[in-house]
């Protein structure tokens, strides 16, 4: 017996039923599954469950007593304990618990704020036109997502983005650049990252010193010393910010320098909306708890192995590719907390892209493939650019992609018929603002940690990744010709590399 099989139950009850079928029996759920907060509207209106199987999500919910578990994580306990640490970024933008670690934490944070909005006015009079930020994962992929988001709100000064090793990336964006107007932040919780630190010597070198350098840092002497840069240009981090929770932090400089610092602010204040929410609301109306319960349905319940997130507003193009590292590097796990193998499947594979050129290459699998892959469509009521037409035109091509992937169509014609049954997640935001996406981002963090509390899996912890990163600095010798390889394989490989 499995805390799955009461749901299994009401998903074999629900066999073969499709999205009209499920309206005709209750047309109120058209309107009546989906929650609002602040600027978010979220519909699941066209998710596979009735009220029903949805009342045994919430007994889930209430027996994994999700509720108490957030007080946890906002109160600063140790949430991560194979690391023995809190992840308190809700700290990073909110003040909502009484405990002591976590008001610490929050006023830590607005005095590191604080410094970091000292930086930007600073550099906001100076000559500096560009700025290059320099980290990855972590370290990258939110600011460089919410910057391409929000970016063209304050065109003052422009914000690239350096991450991979390849040199070929840091040559590309250097390119167009004057080392004599533009300054670099290097961003690496640890400090210790190949990638960031090769970049950054490259960076250094260009700018000819360590003048125009910042740094991020949860080791800030470490920072300094690499790098020769003064402590006032050095911004602290801590151990209780995961690296993918943390663009909330000063690992949003670049942020708070391509929107300007009051717009960082909302950003933060966004996500502070979400965090009262996912406390203070019902569970039964709380929409990151919904969307947990919702990835739990369609991966444990339906096996869905796949999930897409389908951005209609370019500017959030880069939506999935954050939330792949939120996702994938907190949920993909097979041991559980406790050190036993999970008895469940966990993450399922997180992809995605913008409407509507996703609609013209890989829909048609989510059309008509063997596989259903569950989605979340996420649109912009209001658009900023003076296109309307274009806009129309796109919400119409949302609103249709969901219906059409729900509802199907038959067809005499087996090549030209549609089975429907595809489930997804409507998110509409009013309009595309610092506060709409932080409350988003906020969404799909609880909404991440509810779903490691069902896996009884760390969200928080990522020690997948080490192993490559191991085998790949013992590989350098033997790439310098100076050692062997151990694997056959590799050997192999690297005689074709040496000899061609
Ligand atoms: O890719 C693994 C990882 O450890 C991420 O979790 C982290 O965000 C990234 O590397 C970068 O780490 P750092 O900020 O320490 O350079």
């Amino acid at each position: 017996m499995t805390k799955f099989d009461a749901l299994r139950s009401h998903a074999a009850r629900l066999r073969g039923l499709r999205a009209p079928d499920l309206l005709e029996q209750d047309p109120a759920r058209a309107s009546e599954f989906a929650l609002r907060v602040g600027p978010l509207y979220a519909s699941f209106a066209r998710q596979g469950y009735d009220r029903q199987a949805l009342a045994a999500l919430h007994a889930l919910a209430a027996e994994l007593d999700l509720k108490a578990a957030y007080q946890r994580l906002f109160c600063g306990e140790v949430v991560n304990p194979t690391e023995g640490r809190a992840a308190l970024h809700t700290a990073l933008r909110s003040n909502l618990t009484q405990g002591r670690l976590a008001q610490e934490a929050h006023a830590e944070a607005a005095r590191v704020r604080a410094r970091m909005g000292q930086l930007v006015a600073a550099l906001e009079a100076s000559e500096v036109t560009d700025i290059v930020s320099v980290g990855i994962g972590g370290s990258d992929l939110g600011p460089r997502h919410v910057v391409d988001a929000l970016g063209p709100l304050q065109p003052k000064l422009r914000v690239h983005f350096i991450s991979n090793v390849d040199g070929a990336a840091a040559q590309r964006t250097l390119a167009g650049l004057d080392p004599a107007t533009t300054a670099a932040i290097l961003i690496s919780k640890t400090f210790g990252t190949q990638e960031t630190l090769l970049n950054g010597r490259i960076l250094a070198e260009w700018l000819g010193g360590s003048e125009r350098l910042y740094a991020v840092s949860a080791n800030p002497q470490r920072a300094s010393d690499a790098f020769d840069i003064p402590s006032e240009r050095v911004l602290p981090m801590w151990d209780w910010v995961g690296g993918r929770y943390s663009l909330w932090s000063a690992v949003g400089f670049p942020i708070a320098l391509a929107i300007g610092f009051r717009n960082f602010e909302a950003l933060l204040e966004g996500a502070a909306l979400m965090d009262q929410h996912v406390l203070e609301a019902p569970a039964e109306s709380n929409l990151p708890i919904r969307h947990g319960l919702t990835a739990i349905w369609n991966r444990n319940v339906l096996g869905h192995a796949a999930h897409g997130v389908m951005t209609y507003d370019q500017r959030l193009a880069l939506l999935p590719n954050y939330l792949q590292q939120l996702v994938m590097e907190s949920l993909g796990k097979s041991t559980r907390i406790d050190g036993s193998p999970v008895d469940c499947e966990t993450v399922p594979v997180w992809w995605g892209g913008p409407g509507t050129d996703v609609q013209h290459s890989f829909f048609q699998a989510l059309h008509q493939g063997t596989q259903i892959v569950p989605l979340d469509f996420v649109g912009t009521i209001h658009n900023d650019d003076p296109y309307t037409e274009n806009h129309i035109a796109l919400l119409s091509n949302l609103l249709a992609q969901s219906e059409a992937l729900a509802n199907g169509q038959a067809s005499d014609d087996p090549h030209r018929s549609y089975a429907g049954g595809r489930p997804s997640t409507m998110i509409l935001l009013d309009a595309l603002t610092p506060q709409s996406l932080g409350a988003l981002i906020a969404m799909y963090e609880h909404s991440v940690y509810a779903q490691s509390l069902a896996w009884g899996i760390n969200a928080f912890d990522q020690f997948g990744v080490e192993l490559g990163k191991q085998l790949a600095s013992g590989l350098l010798p033997a790439l310098k010709g100076v050692a062997e390889a151990e694997d056959p394989v590799t050997r192999a490989l690297l005689e074709q590399i040496r000899t061609r």
